[in-house]
């Protein structure tokens, strides 16, 4: 790879603000924060919002078949493979107003400044909000990214949330139909320079760090895991204690082994337990039947398949001593993902450059990135979250700090723009 130079940029850190704000407008007001879950009416009229803002900001919109909304910005040379951007605007239940939005909304004064400066990309710059990125109901996180790399599957629309409805009539009643978005492959057919994404960090590092900015090293993988404890339902004020096969009491002790398993990780390394369900849930019956939702990400192979093995083995030795049977099912929601040692150097430079500092560091989160990494050569700016928090209403990054971000993705897809190979 060449070093070309990097152009200085300046974001309007007042406009990206403006629409932040505007955007975190549009929310279910029945939940708290600011939430606007994948299928919501909130979500559908965000993305009128973001269609029609995408037009302002000068690019040629439209919705693709698997329900992204795409914005291209011709370059002076159509058949040259395209740079991609983008991120997401759906929000966990509340969530805050930052996830995701950032890199969708940073990515449109990006391409207002190029504009107002006469400044033509030889590429074409594909800006994409991904349907759906946080994971849902459906247990899938990433569906719009998923279903351009290729990865969702007709399979995925039989999958059924907690009361009972298809993923694929979710689709339908979105106004998406199933079988064009597992067509929609116009990622696929493209000729793709590279992916970036910018993205708020969701953890500590950066501000521990004191760094402005953040290169992401590698996206860990996620397994998730759904754990059927079989005991007995007993009278619960009559059944000694000796006596019973408390299902409940097996899944309580599987919780402090997940979170034992997290803590051992020697690097980034984590799980998590999210959901125990108790059957019956009486006040009165010892609980004959609990399942129990758990995941754990890691950026490290080893430790990964390891700490799976040790857990399970774990969950059932201790199960056993409650005379609880156990069935464990594991699925993968994505593996570990590295990103490109090209686009790693080029967002150095770039910040260096734009006087930032910054550091390489893990992303513990999920990403479109991810999927996209399976198309072309993909890589992730952060910039710092207060107090690490995110997934919450608190989640806050000042907007000096997101147009920090917006400077360097700008200077670095300038630079990338005059590269002839990026790998
Ligand atoms: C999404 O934010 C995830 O990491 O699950
Ligand atoms: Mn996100
Ligand atoms: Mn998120």
């Amino acid at each position: 790879m060449t070093s070309p130079r990097i152009e200085p940029f300046k974001p309007l850190t007042e406009r990206i603000e403006r629409d932040i704000m505007d955007l975190a407008r549009i929310r279910d007001a029945d939940n708290p924060g600011w939430t606007r879950e994948v299928f919501s009416s909130s979500y559908r009229e965000s993305r009128e919002w973001i269609g029609a803002k995408m037009s302002d900001a000068g690019l040629e919109v439209h919705r693709d078949e698997t329900g992204n909304i795409v914005g291209v910005l011709h370059g002076s040379s159509p058949s040259a493979p395209a740079l991609v951007t983008g991120s997401h605007t759906d929000t966990v239940v509340g969530g805050g107003r930052f996830d995701g939005v950032v890199g969708v909304l940073g990515s449109l004064e990006l391409v207002r400044q190029l504009r107002e400066r006469n400044m033509t990309l030889t590429r074409d710059l594909i800006v994409v909000d991904f349907l759906g990125e946080e994971s849902n109901d459906f247990g899938l996180s990433c569906l719009g990214s998923r279903a351009l790399a290729g990865e969702l599957t007709s399979l995925d629309f039989d999958r059924r949330n907690g009361d009972g409805i298809r993923l694929g009539d979710t689709y339908t009643e979105f106004g998406l139909d199933p079988s064009d978005v597992l067509c929609a492959d116009w990622a696929r057919r493209l000729p793709l320079h590279c992916y970036m994404e910018l993205h708020i960090e969701q953890g500590p590092l950066l501000r521990r760090k004191e760094a402005s900015i953040g290169i992401v090293t590698a996206i860990a993988g996620i397994e998730r895991l759904i754990a059927y404890f079989e005991g007995r339902p007993d009278h619960a004020g009559t059944t000694p204690m000796d006596d019973r096969r408390d299902a409940m009491v097996a899944a309580a002790q599987a919780v402090l082994s997940v979170q034992r398993e997290g803590c051992g990780a020697p690097v980034h390394g984590v799980a998590t337990t999210t959901r125990l369900a108790s059957l019956p849930a009486s006040p009165n019956v010892v609980p004959g039947a609990v399942q129990l939702r758990a995941e754990m990400r890691s950026i490290d192979d080893e430790w990964f398949s390891a700490a799976k093995r040790r857990l399970a083995a774990e969950i059932v030795s201790k199960a056993r001593e409650q005379h609880v049977d156990v069935k464990l099912e594991w699925t993968s929601d994505n593996p570990i993902v590295a990103t490109s040692g090209d686009i790693h150097d080029v967002v150095a430079r770039s910040a260096d450059s734009n006087g930032l500092t910054w550091e390489a560091v893990p992303s513990g989160a999920t990403h479109d990135a991810v999927h996209f990494s399976r198309l072309c050569p993909m890589g992730m700016i952060f910039i710092p979250s207060l107090n690490g928090r995110s997934h919450c209403p608190e989640e806050w990054t000042d907007f000096s700090e997101i147009s920090a971000g917006v400077q360097v993705l700008g200077s670095s897809l300038l630079a990338l723009d005059k590269e002839d190979h990026v790998s």
